[in-house]
């Protein structure tokens, strides 16, 4: 049943028994880019592409847990998308509603955990409301974590996380001198989740853009020239796949 793997080829849902799937990363960040081009290129609205990226998104989602993933995050919205056009923006943040409206009982029936990374308070209050109920529906959940960035910015993280820890030394809960890379961890939106394994973007496009830059530091890259509302289970086959034949050193010797 599992012969070759080529792109192209369907990968079932049962593929979390293959070989090629021994070694995965147990969090994937994911760089949703492309969904302009993609709608371009047929002549549609923007606002298209962003459309039909929600459900390459819900089919992402749904291919990570299959594939046994313990967490995913998924770039839906930079510090820096402000400055989009202001319809392009309010699309965006009436997608969230649009898609828990439609996901979250399914997302339940697995087990899903929903999580949040940046600064809601500065969503509309219509995105905020969902964010809520979306917490309040999946918090006891103990399947997967889908992490949504949503206004997030890695640096706006770190100067958050940088705050709360100044906070903490002015209320005498935290010393200077005793913080440790690990320690630091607890101040970030990423707080308890398992380290960063692999970083995922579509439309060719070789960078970062903010995200996750310190969960980054030891993640594996992997890039690809499919527009997001293209991206199928089988480009994250093949994703995590090819991460599973990489050579983790982290700095030492093998
Ligand atoms: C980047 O493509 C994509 C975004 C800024 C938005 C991504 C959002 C989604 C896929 C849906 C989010 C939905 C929820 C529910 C959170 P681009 O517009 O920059 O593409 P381009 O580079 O081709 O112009």
């Amino acid at each position: 049943m599992f012969k070759s793997f080529g792109r192209g080829q369907r990968v079932s849902a049962t593929t979390v028994e293959h070989p090629a799937l021994k070694v995965k990363p147990r969090h994937i960040g994911i760089i949703m880019d492309g969904n302009g081009r993609w709608a371009r290129k047929r002549g549609l609205p923007r606002v298209a592409g962003h459309h039909a990226g929600m459900t390459a998104m819900r089919e992402t989602i749904r291919a990570c847990d299959d594939f046994g993933i313990e967490c995913v995050t998924l770039y839906a919205f930079s510090t820096e998308n402000w400055k989009r056009p202001i319809s392009e923006v309010e699309y965006l943040m009436r997608l969230p509603e649009q898609f828990f409206r439609n996901e979250i009982e399914e997302l339940v029936s697995r087990g899903v955990r929903v999580r949040f990374l940046g600064d809601t308070s500065q969503l509309p209050p219509y995105t905020q409301e969902t964010v809520r109920n979306s917490l309040l529906r999946t918090e006891g959940n103990t399947g997967m974590t889908v992490n949504f960035a949503l206004n997030y910015g890695g640096r706006n993280e770190l100067m958050c996380a940088i705050e709360r820890y100044a906070r903490e030394i002015a209320d005498g809960k935290a010393s200077v001198g005793d913080l440790t890379e690990a320690d630091f961890d607890r101040y970030l939106d990423t707080a308890g989740l398992p380290a960063l394994d692999l970083v995922i973007r579509t439309s060719g496009e070789i960078r970062l853009s903010n995200f996750l830059i310190w969960q980054a530091a030891y993640a594996e890259l992997w890039f690809t020239d499919v527009l997001w509302p293209d991206f199928s289970r089988d480009d994250l086959f093949q994703a995590i796949s090819d991460y599973g034949r990489r050579k983790r050193r982290f700095g030492a010797v093998e």
